[in-house]
């Protein structure tokens, strides 16, 4: 092991610079202008795991974005890594708040600056390189590994459940590892044992057959934008409770000891709330900021459409009104479940004077498991010796909609060790990574490999 990380020790900069030609690729998932851009980027990705030495490199069609496979299987008796994760991208927009361009990786103040970054090339590329040293260190690997980097994440990861059950051999793994979370903190390394699910919609109201001059039509016809503004104000209740019936009827409720763990975090509610920039805080009454994140389901606007948003003033009323609604679940909830209750919910408050069309866009199953296992431990030793410090457990927030495919489909654990700070603007302008974490995780993922080797 010392030769390997002796290794990775002297390439530091090395890893920079191959990062920024990774970052360098638009491989923006949601927008079909960049679907060249997508398809370049996985091949970019199998083309450095050919360079380091992975075996059985291709790419693997989808009826969407192909997968990139890869594997080293000469670690007979040894257990099997599955690795996930993804190399497509969230869009840039608002493009002119970035200090500088989204696609051209740029250091500053130990951090690197480029979209992905932190979500996720920066921590893929994080085990290409502990794969790298072993490789070209020791001529092998201290387990096995298949690789599974997918290009459709961020936008739903709808092509990935058949996939996985119709490759379930080629999958087939003792464990998953994933690097695409964050750590709790800077300086408190972190393994995340939950993630919340997804259920997307996108809700269009019509109040006319055309836009209407305001003065000659206002007070004769329901405004769409009014009206849309009374449905979505009918979701929560004052104290941020879900009015939709039977929403909560499948949330499990939070064990006490979870409770009384996460109370041990260092975490501070005054100084969230000033990095946000909030004048208060929100969430439903009876629980903790990590809680409502963690462990508690909400709904949440995403974006609103209306009538004359231009400059000035423009007397009118609006024809259609659009809003995007999302919400995140929690164990045990079922997004379709979730969705039917939903529509009837609807049904009832919408008012007649509109018409309106629910669609439903991309969902994923929240996910949670035990902690107390042996990958789990060995990935907590290996981040110690990465990061110097011991690893607290966390829940997250966000979805990684193929957790629970895996766990259902490969019935194996998976262990989730992100390196991304909460603060590192993933989704938004300015995504950086620390250097700092994506060195230490290089380190970490190498002894990561040691140690599942280690458990034969
Ligand atoms: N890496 C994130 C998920 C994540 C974020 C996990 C923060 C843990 C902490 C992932 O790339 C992501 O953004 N997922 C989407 C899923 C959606 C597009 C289906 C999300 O959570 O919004
Ligand atoms: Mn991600
Ligand atoms: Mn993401």
């Amino acid at each position: 092991m010392d030769r390997v990380i002796d290794f990775i020790n002297l390439h530091r900069d090395r890893y920079i610079e191959e990062l920024k030609t990774y970052l360098a690729i638009p491989s923006v998932s949601a927008l079909p202008a960049h679907a060249a851009d997508v398809r370049r980027c996985a091949e970019w990705t199998s083309g450095e795991l050919a360079r380091i030495g992975m075996q059985n490199v291709r790419l693997i069609e989808t009826p969407g974005n192909p997968v990139v496979y890869a594997d080293w299987l000469g670690a007979p008796g040894k257990p099997t890594i599955l690795f996930y994760g993804h190399y497509d991208v969230q869009p840039v927009d608002p493009i002119d708040k970035w200090v500088s361009p989204p696609f051209e990786g740029t250091v500053r103040d130990g951090e690197i600056y480029a979209r992905g970054a932190a979500d996720d090339k920066g921590q893929v590329f994080m085990h290409f390189k502990a794969i790298e040293a072993h490789l070209s260190q020791t001529g092998s690997l201290p387990c096995n590994i298949k690789l599974f980097i997918e290009g459709e994440e961020e936008v739903g990861s709808t092509h990935l459940d058949d996939f996985v059950r119709t490759h379930k051999t080629e999958l087939a793994a003792d464990v998953v590892v994933i690097s695409d979370s964050t750590m709790f903190d800077r300086g408190v390394p972190s393994i995340c044992y939950g993630l919340r699910g997804l259920a997307y919609f996108q809700l269009d109201l019509t109040g006319t057959a055309s836009d209407l001059h305001s003065g000659s039509f206002g007070g004769a016809v329901a405004n769409p934008a009014y009206v849309l503004g009374q449905v979505i104000s009918q979701f929560k209740d004052r104290g941020g409770r879900i009015k939709i019936p039977g929403f909560y009827d499948d949330v499990r409720d939070l064990r006490s000891e979870e409770r009384a763990q996460w109370k041990q975090l260092p975490f501070s509610e005054t100084r969230y709330r000033k990095d946000l920039g909030a004048p208060r805080l929100f969430g439903e009454s009876g629980y903790t900021t990590l809680e409502r994140t963690w462990a508690r389901p909400t709904v949440e606007i995403n974006g609103l459409l209306s009538g004359f948003t231009g400059e000035g003033a423009k007397t009118v009323i609006p024809a259609v009104a659009m809003a995007k609604i999302s919400m995140r679940l929690v164990p045990d909830q079922d997004p379709d479940k979730i969705a039917a209750q939903f529509e009837a919910y609807l049904a009832k408050i919408v008012p007649k004077t509109v018409q309106y069309k629910l669609t439903r866009m991309h969902g994923g199953k929240p996910w949670m498991t035990d902690f107390d296992n042996r990958y789990v431990q060995a990935a907590a030793r290996s981040i110690e010796r990465g990061f110097g410090k011991v690893p607290v457990f966390t829940r997250e927030g966000g979805s990684i909609p193929v957790v629970s495919t895996f766990q259902q489909e490969l019935g194996v654990p998976s262990v989730l060790f992100g390196v991304g700070l909460p603060d590192e603007n993933a989704h938004a302008p300015n995504e950086k990574l620390d250097l700092g974490n994506f060195h230490n995780g290089v380190i970490a993922s190498a002894y990561l490999y040691q140690e599942i080797g280690g458990l034969a």
